[in-house]
């Protein structure tokens, strides 16, 4: 079956986790999403960080012009991978590739260290908003910088080699 990998990263996080995965597809490819220019594969695992509860801007592009293909995806993202939010990016992501009429076969996500630009920012927010630096919100910051880990890449590689 070819297999292609293709990823969105803005630091690494997604990359990272698409490596492992290559790992269950020894014939597979894997390439950044602004390299692909053909989608002549059997299968398309797709990998984007999550931006404002869906795939980031350069994944959604390139989802748009997936049509018809037998799909699986994964993501990063800095809330708890079983939160609602997480849940929400599930079905956001599966919106998007079920509306041009896609396959779906599966989906993997965990945890992604959050850019230290961004929670400087959070951490100047007004203790009001949602997104500032509460003991909650910091609590997650943390264990988020812990991802994505060898139980992770473990588990992204396991989940791949199961569904195939
Ligand atoms: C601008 C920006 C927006 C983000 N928005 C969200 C979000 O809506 N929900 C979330 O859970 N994580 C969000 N994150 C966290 C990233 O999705 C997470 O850190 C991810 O692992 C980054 O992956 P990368 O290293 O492949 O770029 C955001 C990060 C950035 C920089």
């Amino acid at each position: 079956m070819k297999t292609l990998i293709a990823y969105s990263s803005k630091t690494g996080n997604t990359k990272k986790v698409a490596e492992s995965i290559l790992k269950a597809f020894p014939k597979g490819e894997i390439s950044d999403i602004k390299d692909i220019d053909n989608l002549d594969y059997d299968l398309i695992i797709v990998g984007t960080w999550i931006d404002k509860g869906t795939a980031d801007a350069k994944a959604l592009k390139f989802i748009e012009t997936i049509k018809e293909k037998k799909i699986a995806y994964f993501f990063t993202l800095g809330a708890y991978p079983n939160s609602d939010h997480a849940n929400d990016c599930i079905k956001n992501i599966d919106k998007l590739f079920l509306d041009n009429k896609n396959t779906l076969i599966g989906n993997f996500h965990c945890q992604g260290a959050i850019d230290p630009k961004l929670i400087s920012w959070m951490s100047e927010l007004p203790a009001e908003n949602p997104l500032s630096a509460s003991k909650g919100n910091v609590q997650r910051w943390k264990e988020a910088a812990k991802h994505p880990d060898e139980k992770d890449f473990e588990n992204a590689y396991n989940y791949f080699k199961m569904l195939v």
